[in-house]
């Protein structure tokens, strides 16, 4: 299965993500995570990428298509995969597109979460991850076992630096304008699923399931 999982930030895509790969045994890949990783290696693509992050810009698309491009093609052919902020412009998915088809693939099922702006900035602002495992808890809906602490390897969380309130609005408003437009574009080609992501997490993940059961029987 080849998935992409839309929805402004903070609307559950690394939660929901993690619980799809371990269910279906797929890969889960989060430009944001790989960004991380590059900004926390101090390589050329995470120096460049550190002041639009920072300022909830985007990364330049043809730095992003490179670097998924290249993600992509270690996965082995006809492996499955959840995408997980990307494609985030009309460009990156225009041009993921051709890529795949290059290789003879496309998309099989887009997901996107649906949520008012004013949930996700209580989410963010509450949000607390692992840096070790890339767990994602919140301080009061989703609690992990001992508080600050993860529950998969006791490493102790942190909360992301773009998770401030005013870049959370910057990422909001670039949201808006740059990657509302790509569930219009996949609509044109791709079946596209509408999923209300301000319900509990449990809801959420099972409305999820229930789409991906039913691509998986097909
Ligand atoms: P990225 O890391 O992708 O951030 P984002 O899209 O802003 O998404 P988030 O990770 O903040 O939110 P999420 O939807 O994963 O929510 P989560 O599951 O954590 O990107 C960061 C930056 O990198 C960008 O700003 C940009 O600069 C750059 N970048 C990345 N990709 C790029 C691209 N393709 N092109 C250009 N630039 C790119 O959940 C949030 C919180 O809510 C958590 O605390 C969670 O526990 C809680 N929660 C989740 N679901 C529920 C629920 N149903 N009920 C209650 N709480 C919930």
């Amino acid at each position: 299965m080849r998935i992409v999982l839309l929805g402004a930030p903070g609307a559950g895509k690394g939660t929901h993500c993690k619980r799809i790969e371990r269910q279906y045994s797929l890969v889960h890949l989060a430009s944001g995570d790989i960004l991380r990783q590059e900004r926390a290696a101090d390589t050329e693509l995470g120096k460049k990428a550190q002041r639009y992050m920072d300022s909830g810009a985007l990364v330049p698309d043809e730095l992003i298509v490179e670097m998924m491009t290249e993600v992509i093609k270690k996965i082995p052919e006809n492996g499955s995969f959840v995408l997980d902020g990307f494609p985030r412009t009309v460009n990156q998915a225009d041009e993921f597109d051709k890529s795949l088809a290059s290789a003879g693939q496309k998309i099989d099922i887009v997901l996107n979460l649906k949520i008012d702006d004013r949930i996700t900035v209580e989410r963010l602002t509450g949000r607390r991850s692992c840096p070790e495992c890339g767990a994602v808890y919140h301080i009061e809906n989703l609690k992990p076992k001992v508080e600050g602490i993860c529950d998969n390897d006791g490493t102790k969380l942190i909360q992301r630096p773009d998770d401030n309130p005013e870049v959370v609005a910057n990422r909001l408003r670039t949201y808006h304008e740059q990657t509302e437009p790509v569930v219009d574009y996949y609509r044109k080609n791709n079946t596209v699923y509408d999923i209300d992501a301000g319900k509990d997490a449990d809801e959420v993940i099972a409305l999820l399931f229930e789409k991906l059961d039913a691509l998986a029987k097909a």
